[in-house]
């Protein structure tokens, strides 16, 4: 890898021995052996096939290599999660993020661990949905040497890779039910048995998981343990949908240039105000990760130069203001116009859009509606009584 190594690196080959092919220890392994630094003689005698360590190594330095990715955001809403981030970071407590797809769930967890006094030690992602239900008990507990047809060595599980430091238990959805139960006992005892052993582990390790799909409701529908979803929920961030904190594309658009810029050697100054107009309006239903997507693909396209609406895919044109709307970036698209503008009217128009907006999001809930506008209720009902503002 050709980058310094950050706080969050970890030195597998380096901190622990997992190198000879020997059985799980006759007794068990005491959180207090391992608390001692990882030494070797803790864990000298649990084993990797030298495949398997190359995997995990390899999967544990990808999941470091963006520890230190910035977290671009000035939405009130984001400075929210900012907030709420650097509270609970260096505390113990389990933490579930709740997001659409691409909102940044994992830049959160990775956020809470190198904010935390863990950072020296390992952050440990598993993707529950990505592992087949049969490998996913063995992938976080562990097995032992003839667990199974096929476990020709004892292996350790994440849950002792992460101790000291962050579990991240992505897609816990996706759980399979047989396993929830156990995961509820690491989480509350920090306690767990390798598959096909007897012996009691430990780990302590900070759990981090996190969902796109709604848990409640698959707590309702009898597939997620209630018991679980409240020990997870301890401490829930919500992570808005792009669309939802419009004010920043533009920033993360800056960012997802320059980034590239830097990485690839592109020339792009930037986008033009009408194709960047376009990228506010768009509903972003792959959020930041597809509009860090699209700014690639335009940077690659483009290679130099001020990214146009012509640059901008097809798909996206529909999104294009017309003259008739002030839109939250469409005023002045074309810069000032030649003719002139009256003030007031214009003002008067775009602030009629932005309570719509407002009014829309809350569903015309008019209390919620003047929050969000950070203004007074009594001022907000006038004003839609007095224009005649109405649901669409
Ligand atoms: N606020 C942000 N600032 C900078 N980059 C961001 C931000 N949010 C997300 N990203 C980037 O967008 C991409 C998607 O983020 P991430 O993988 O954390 O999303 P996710 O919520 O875990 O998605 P999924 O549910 O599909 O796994 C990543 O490349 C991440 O670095
Ligand atoms: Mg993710």
């Amino acid at each position: 890898m050709d980058r310094e190594k950050t706080a969050g690196d970890v030195d597998l080959a380096g901190d622990v021995d997992l190198t000879e092919s020997q059985d799980w220890p006759e007794s068990s392994l005491e959180i207090t052996e391992l608390e001692n630094g990882w030494k070797k003689s803790a864990l000298d005698n649990a084993a990797l096939q030298a495949s398997e360590r190359a995997l995990a190594q390899e999967q544990i330095m990808a999941s470091t290599m963006n520890l230190d990715a910035p977290f671009v955001g000035a939405s009130a809403i984001m400075h929210k999660v900012f907030e709420l981030i650097d509270k609970v970071a260096d505390t113990d407590s389990t933490v579930l993020i709740l997001g659409e797809s691409g909102t940044g769930k994992e830049l959160v967890a990775r956020a809470l661990h190198q904010k935390s006094t863990r950072r020296t030690k390992a952050f440990v992602p598993v993707n529950c949905g990505a592992i087949p239900s049969e490998l996913l008990e063995s992938e976080l507990f562990g097995h032992i040497k003839g667990a199974y047809t096929g476990a020709n060595a004892s292996r350790v599980g994440r849950f002792t890779l992460a101790h000291q430091g962050t579990l991240f238990l992505d897609e816990i959805g996706d759980m399979p039910t047989s396993l929830q139960v156990k995961i509820l006992r690491a989480l509350q005892e920090k306690q767990f048995e390798p598959v096909g052993s007897t012996k009691t582990m430990k780990s302590d390790c900070r759990v981090v998981a996190a969902t796109n799909i709604d848990l409640e409701a698959q707590v309702a529908k009898g597939n997620f343990r209630e018991d679980l979803y409240y020990r997870l929920n301890v401490i829930p961030i919500h992570l808005p949908p792009l669309r939802d904190r419009r004010e920043d594309i533009p920033l993360l658009i800056n960012h997802f240039i320059k980034k590239f810029n830097d990485k690839k050697n592109f020339r792009i100054e930037g986008l033009s105000r009408e194709a960047q107009d376009v990228l506010i309006r768009y509903s972003w239903p792959g959020n930041v990760r597809e509009l860090e997507n699209i700014c690639q693909r335009l940077c690659i396209l483009k290679g130099e130069g001020l990214i146009g609406i012509d640059d901008v895919p097809q798909k996206l044109h529909q999104f294009r203001s017309d003259n008739s709307s002030m839109g939250l970036g469409g005023l002045m698209k074309d810069g000032f116009p030649d003719e002139g503008l009256p003030l007031e009217e214009t003002v008067v128009q775009f602030e009629n859009e932005l309570i719509l907006k407002a009014l829309e999001k809350t569903r015309w809930n008019k209390n919620k509606a003047a929050q969000l506008l950070q203004m007074n209720r009594t001022t907000l009902v006038e004003k839609i009584k007095k224009r005649g503002l109405q649901p669409e």
